[in-house]
């Protein structure tokens, strides 16, 4: 059955929940589900922008066919063509064969690509302004937020910036449109910094850009590809904590811990690592780098200022997981972190040394010579002090 919601007197939310995927992009848990927005216009001309993951296909184009009520198609926005918006493109102009396509030059190269065939298009780019009726959309390029291709679009009229995959969430809406609607900061936002620091997180500069430009225009809506739309005190909140992820600055103190352990001495020494820092009064996340996957363990890198990775010596490297993590977050540019380690090595103690050589290339890194070196088990309570002492 068809499943809507009203973002105004003229735009309609089409999208559609998915709760059945384990994992989003093959690689990020997303326990919450997941939502794909869609918003239909419905002016002197109708205007979808955007289409949906290839799972939740059915569903919306009952919701596109119900808001239409027996009026064609003009246009389809199309802001970015990761398959999980774009998917179901060629399904949409199949049935409205009078739509043209209203894309970035990049994402019309792409349609060929993943489809392989031309359709009826507009290009535009940086600054263009087409009207629709009342309502026009000023499109605005982002690239690398999160493809090279991205454009949002800003509606002068009502004041709502389509932000792509920007200020998007992991989670389902499950009814629920507006931020409003929600508990954002309490509920959506640990999922929505989880989104963009692995999803948007290595691309600080270029979100940054968009920022920029986005804080000319009056913005009384965003409206993401994914996640709610968010309104109010949460557009203010959100613009907050981009500003904060895009420039890799903490935006809290405190201090993340995650290890790996094959059988359980690390971890002893995460755990009292963890202790005699909250002893001390600092915040304080551990993660099992077996058990957590990383995207979460990167969100709260991005939290906080400070980290402690711990790991033994395997196979003459890093153990496996905690250098599965390392390479993550590098891939992820982090920055602007006090970083420090714990070793173990029954006979060959070097994982230290070895994962802060995996850190030699991102910046602006504190990474601290003072290693706690475990040989097998440790108890040594005053070194484990002194180490801690340098993380205050
Ligand atoms: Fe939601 Fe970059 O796709």
């Amino acid at each position: 059955m068809f499943s809507t919601r009203k973002v105004n007197s003229d735009y309609t939310w089409v999208g559609a929940d998915r709760r059945r995927d384990a994992i989003f992009e093959g690689v990020f848990p997303i326990p919450h589900g997941m939502s794909y927005n869609s918003y239909l216009l419905l002016d002197e001309k109708t205007v979808l922008l955007d289409t949906v993951d290839a799972s939740v296909k059915e569903v919306f184009l009952e919701n596109i066919d119900s808001v239409l009520s027996g009026r064609e198609l003009d246009y389809v926005v199309v802001h970015h063509m990761e398959p999980d918006h774009s998917a179901s493109l060629m399904t949409v102009l199949d049935k409205y064969k009078n739509a043209t396509v209203i894309a970035s030059q990049k994402a019309l190269a792409m349609i060929g690509q993943f489809f392989g065939r031309e359709v009826k298009s507009i290009a535009v780019k940086e600054g263009d302004v087409i009207s629709f009726g009342k309502h026009s959309l000023k499109f605005i390029a982002a690239p690398m937020v999160h493809w090279p291709e991205v454009m949002m679009s800003y509606d002068a009229e009502d004041k709502i910036l389509f932000s792509a995959d920007g200020f998007g969430s992991f989670g389902t809406l499950s009814g629920t449109l507006f931020s409003s609607e929600v508990d954002f900061e309490r509920d959506v936002l640990d999922e929505a910094r989880r989104y963009y620091t692995n999803i948007v997180g290595k691309y600080g500069p270029q979100v940054a850009a968009v920022l920029k430009k986005a804080a000319e225009a009056e913005i009384e809506m965003i409206c993401p590809l994914h996640g709610h739309t968010l309104v109010g005190k949460d557009i203010q909140l959100c613009l907050e904590k981009y500003t904060l992820w895009s420039t890799y600055t903490p935006e809290k103190s405190g201090v993340v811990i995650a290890y790996g352990s094959i059988y359980g001495n690390t971890e002893s020494v995460a755990n009292a690592v963890a202790a005699e820092l909250c002893e001390r009064g600092q915040e304080v996340r551990v993660y099992d780098l077996s058990v957590t996957d990383n995207s979460y363990v990167i969100s709260d890198v991005f939290k906080y200022d400070r980290l402690v990775i711990c790991a033994p010596t395997y196979n003459s490297g890093v153990f496996v997981k905690a250098e599965q993590f390392i390479s993550e977050l590098v891939a992820h540019n982090i920055q602007k972190r006090k970083v420090a380690f714990v070793e173990n090595g029954t006979w060959a103690a070097t994982s230290g040394k070895q994962m802060a050589e995996m850190f030699a290339k991102s910046k602006d890194m504190e990474i601290l010579d003072t290693k706690f070196t475990i040989k097998s088990s440790s108890n040594d309570k005053a070194a484990l002090v002194e180490f801690v002492k340098n993380l205050l």
